[in-house]
């Protein structure tokens, strides 16, 4: 991908560019709780988004997308906002970053990734990331904080491309560290690293191939539903929400309403209950929660699909220890807890049982955890 990258910037704007990268993201547990203030459990992978970058001495932005074969320029004012809608991610991170007093000039970029799109793995997250890390280091002398460089790709989403996300995509892409999950408390948001290396097992992302897409999606609509019940209870954010509050009020607030605000109640206490298992190396009890957070997205939040009800079936036909949709749901992946000497006959069955069904197989990645947002410094030297 590095040398695509590079040959495609010297024969489109010549100058000897820098190299960034940031990554996709999965989260073990703590789906949609993010934006309820509540715990999140993610961590950067192995597939990353890599942009070539040079200043242009004008105030013109101007990129190429490998991947999706097209370049885009704008200029750095809001009214300068591009169409194509890849492009605005770039943009967003520019304005945001501008916003906040930040620096910004025109520069020349080519990018490209492995993170696949709509897989659920945050691919959006990655783009913003490695923009802002990159425009950090360009122009800001790296004065920005890393974890102000998250909010900046997360303004990003909100502002310039339309879904209300949380912060954890963006803060998984940039803070990831090799080896390392993350447990984020969205409301303080202090956060401690979690080496995560299980002798026996591994987690394997199963993608049903469904495209996700969050823009204008029903995600909004759930961001909406947990704010409706919050104001309710007089309280922020649902995360100093109980059953026992919820259930007062459960005459007064849509059924709709009230599903909602019970997964993300009871979602939040399973991230600790992980939390908890996994410092007592009880990957039992890991899995069951994982099971019981996909039951909650499916029913409750109702994020799932047919498809990926039907992956979750087989992985517990399979006796795999835990597997759940994986991220904002509406297609994407399942990320499963398999004892290693199980995953080859499950990646096997998984496939061909899909295939029977789908007519397609399902795509597996092993995960890798992996580093976030980074300079690519070894190549630059190759370059020079
Ligand atoms: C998407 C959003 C995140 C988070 C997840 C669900 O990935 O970008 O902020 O809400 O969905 O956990």
């Amino acid at each position: 991908m590095k040398e695509k990258i590079l040959a495609e910037f010297h024969s489109r704007f010549g100058e000897n560019p820098v190299l960034y990268a940031s990554a996709g993201r999965i989260n073990l547990i703590g789906e949609h709780t993010d934006y309820n203030g509540g715990f999140v459990f993610p961590g950067a992978i192995d597939k990353v988004i890599m942009a070539a970058i040079a200043p242009n001495e004008t105030d013109k932005v101007r990129v190429f997308s490998i991947d999706i074969n097209e370049e885009a320029e704008f200029g750095l004012n809001e009214e300068d906002a591009p169409k194509q809608s890849w492009a605005r991610y770039v943009f967003g991170v520019c304005r945001e970053i501008l916003k906040r007093g930040g620096i910004v000039k025109g520069f020349d970029a080519v990018f490209a990734g492995n993170v696949p799109l709509g897989a659920g793995l945050s691919s959006s997250a990655a783009l913003e990331s490695c923009f802002a890390f990159a425009l950090n280091d360009l122009f800001n002398d790296n004065t920005i904080d890393k974890f102000e460089l998250a909010r900046i790709g997360q303004s990003t989403e909100h502002n310039y491309c339309g879904v209300n996300c949380g912060i954890m995509d963006q803060f998984a892409s940039v803070m990831g560290q090799k080896g390392k999950l993350m447990r984020l408390d969205c409301r303080s948001m202090e956060f401690e690293y979690f080496p995560f290396d299980p002798e026996d097992y591994e987690l394997v992302l199963v993608d049903s191939r469904v495209k996700h897409e969050l823009a204008d999606s029903p995600y909004n609509k759930r961001r909406e539903s947990c704010e409706r019940v919050a104001k309710r209870l007089g309280l922020e954010t649902l995360r100093d929400a109980t059953m026992q509050m919820l259930n007062s009020i459960r005459t007064d607030i849509t059924a709709e309403d009230y599903f909602r605000a019970k997964f993300v109640i009871e979602e939040k206490d399973r991230v600790l209950a992980v939390c908890d298992a996994l410092n007592a190396g009880d990957y039992e009890t890991v899995g069951q929660k994982m099971y019981e957070t996909h039951k909650g997205l499916s029913e409750d939040y109702e994020v799932s699909c047919e498809e990926l009800d039907f992956l979750n079936d087989i992985a517990k036909e399979c006796g795999v220890t835990g597997s759940r949709i994986m991220g904002g749901g509406f297609g994407g992946c399942t990320i499963n807890l398999v004892k290693k000497d199980l995953a080859p006959e499950f990646v096997e069955t998984v496939k061909t049982k899909f295939k029977e069904k789908y007519g397609h197989e399902p795509k597996v990645y092993p995960v890798v955890i992996s580093d976030g947002a980074h300079k690519v410094e070894e190549t630059v030297e190759e370059v020079n």
